[in-house]
């Protein structure tokens, strides 16, 4: 395992964050190319037990074939490809970096589709365009409460009245925990809103990045998402159990193949949903 100081504590470029590579090099944007791949690269095992499988399930009560989902931040695109294939829906991932949408429209087994945010903006989109938002690990690399904020309007702006806004992230105060593919701060620290908050992520060939990251606790999101014009919010953390205990949640070669010791002990992801008004 590498050392867990590494990289921690140096600036994110706003509104990109940035991943390091190891071995002392500079960390570079995710949002470039480097960062792009970088990112492709990560396992998220914790996050396909944890994570992904309950935002597809709390999509499925509104999302159909026929139905629009975007997916908002959508990186290289491999959440927003499984979401298209599992609920059948039109699935539109948006995302500031160029780089990102070039790996995912490249993926070569892509069904969905991709466009890039400008100014803030997914222009391609009209006002309640979409039936459906996720939005998966996107807030952690925006340095202020106005970029959230700007986020949750701008998601707010393109679902159609009544449409759910499902919102993946990790909760900042599992700091110190190393859970299968992530492990996130300082044992013992206790981060607040905005504050610098070093993620480390495992990569496929098990050695680890750190990006520098924002920590926004989840009690943070109830308030500004009511700025935003959400209501009927629910909170909810999937446990190990409920993963395992629901058949045809969770892909079962993934879920045996590790004891989830740390996930079972403190779970580290909290999912967000919340109804445009
Ligand atoms: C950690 S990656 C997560 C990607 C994907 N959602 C997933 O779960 O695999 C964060 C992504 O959010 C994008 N992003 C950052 N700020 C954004 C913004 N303001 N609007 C849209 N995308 C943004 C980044 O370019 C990056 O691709």
């Amino acid at each position: 395992m590498s050392d867990r100081s590494e990289g921690s504590g140096r600036d994110a470029r706003a509104g990109t964050g940035g991943a390091d590579h190891g071995g002392g090099q500079e960390p570079v944007a995710w949002s470039g190319p480097e960062g792009a791949r970088a990112f492709a690269a990560v396992e998220a095992a914790t996050d396909w037990l944890l994570g992904y499988p309950f935002v597809f399930r709390s999509l499925a009560r509104w999302v159909g074939s026929g139905s629009v989902l975007v997916d908002y931040g959508c990186g290289p695109g491999k959440v927003a490809d499984r979401a298209a294939r599992q609920l059948g829906a039109k699935v539109l991932g948006v995302d500031t970096s160029p780089e990102m949408l070039a790996l995912a429209r490249g993926s070569g087994t892509a069904v969905a589709e991709y466009h890039l945010v400008t100014d803030g903006r997914a222009a391609c989109l009209a006002d309640g365009s979409a039936d459906a938002v996720m939005c998966n690990h996107v807030l952690a690399s925006l340095p202020t409460a106005e970029a959230v904020l700007a986020v949750f309007r701008e998601i707010r702006r393109i679902l159609r009245p009544g449409g759910p806004f499902v919102l993946l992230a990790t909760d900042p105060a599992c700091s110190g925990r190393e859970y299968a593919s992530l492990s996130i701060g300082d044992p013992g620290r206790a981060y607040g809103p905005g504050d610098e908050l070093p993620v480390r992520l495992r990569r496929t060939d098990g050695s680890w990045q750190t990006m520098p990251n924002h920590a926004w606790p989840v009690d943070f999101y109830p308030a500004l998402l009511a700025r935003a014009g959400f209501a009927d919010l629910v909170q909810h953390r999937p446990t190990v159990d409920e993963a395992l205990g629901l058949p045809g949640l969770v892909d079962p070669d993934h879920a045996a193949g590790r004891t989830w010791s740390a996930e079972r002990s403190a779970p580290p992801l909290v999912i967000t949903t919340a109804l445009a008004v």
